[in-house]
C-alpha cells in the first residue's frame, strides 16, 4: 500500500521551539536573558511536554496555549527572570515561531508529487494558524489538525485517529514525521509509517516501537514518500 498523505508534527518539527527565547535574547534590553536563553528554552519545552502528558494521564485537559504559558512561568522562575514584559514578548514570539529553513521547499515538493500534506499537533488552532501564516506555508498544507479536537494530547491514540477521521485514510497510508522521538515511536505503534527527524542527534527512545526511518532534517522526506520507504 502506498503512502497517500504526509503528516507533520508542528513544534520542533516544522517550527523551531528555541527561536522565541533566542530572538528575545538578541534584542536590546534583554538583560540576563542573553546569558540564560538556552536554559530557558530547554526548561520551557521540557515543562510544556511534561504538562501535556500529566494533564492527559490525570484527565485534566486544558488547551496547549495555556500549557505553554504555564511552562514559561515555571521556566522564567527557574531562571530568576521576573519580568512581565519579557513574558509577553516571549509569548508573542512563540505565537509566530520561525519555521526551519527547509520547510517550504519540503512541503512544495510533496505537493507537486501529489501527496496531501497536513499538520497534526498538540497546538491549539489559533497558535497553529499563527505559526503557519507567519511561516508563509498555509497554501502548502491541506489541513491543520489540532489535539483540541480530541480533548487529550499526544501520544494518546485519539489524537493520531484524527488523521483518518479527517482524510479517510488507513494508518499505513500515512507518512508521519516528527522531531520528537516519543511522538515518532508512538505514531509507529499506532500503525503510521513513521520518520523521526533527529535534529539534536539524540539516542533512540526506549519505547515498545521505533520509527522506521531516522533523518537529520526534513529535506529527505519527499524522496522517502515517493520511494514509499518508511
Ligand atoms: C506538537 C508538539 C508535540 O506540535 O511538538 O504536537
Amino acid at each position: 500500500m502506498s503512502i497517500r498523505i504526509c503528516v507533520f508534527d508542528a513544534y520542533g518539527t516544522l517550527f523551531d521551539v528555541a527561536a522565541a527565547a533566542r530572538e528575545a535574547a538578541g534584542r536590546p534590553g534583554s538583560g540576563n536573558l542573553s546569558a540564560v536563553w538556552r536554559k530557558l528554552a530547554s526548561d520551557w519545552r521540557t515543562k510544556q511536554l511534561e504538562y501535556t502528558w500529566l494533564r492527559t494521564v490525570a484527565d485534566a485537559h486544558t488547551d496547549f496555549w495555556t500549557v505553554t504559558e504555564n511552562a514559561l512561568d515555571w521556566a522564567m522562575e527557574a531562571s530568576e527572570l521576573a519580568d512581565p514584559e519579557l513574558r509577553e514578548r516571549l509569548l508573542a514570539l512563540y505565537f509566530e515561531l520561525s519555521a526551519y529553513p527547509e520547510v517550504p521547499d519540503t512541503l512544495a515538493k510533496l505537493r507537486s508529487a501529489g501527496f496531501t500534506t497536513a499538520i497534526l499537533s498538540n497546538g491549539e488552532p489559533n497558535m497553529l494558524r499563527g505559526a503557519v501564516e507567519s511561516a508563509g506555508v498555509a497554501d502548502l498544507l491541506n489541513g491543520i489538525l489540532s489535539a483540541e479536537d480530541a480533548g487529550v494530547f499526544k501520544p494518546h491514540r485519539k489524537v493520531y485517529e484524527l488523521v483518518g477521521q479527517r482524510f479517510g485514510t488507513q494508518p499505513h497510508e500515512v507518512l508521519f514525521v516528527s522531531s520528537n522521538g516519543w511522538d515518532a515511536a508512538h505514531a509507529a505503534g499506532f500503525g503510521f509509517r513513521s520518520v523521526w527527524v533527529n535534529r539534536a542527534n539524540a539516542p533512540m527512545d526506549r519505547l515498545p516501537w521505533e520509527p522506521k526511518q531516522v533523518v537529520r532534517d526534513l529535506s529527505a522526506i519527499p524522496d522517502i514518500a515517493v520511494r514509499n520507504d518508511a
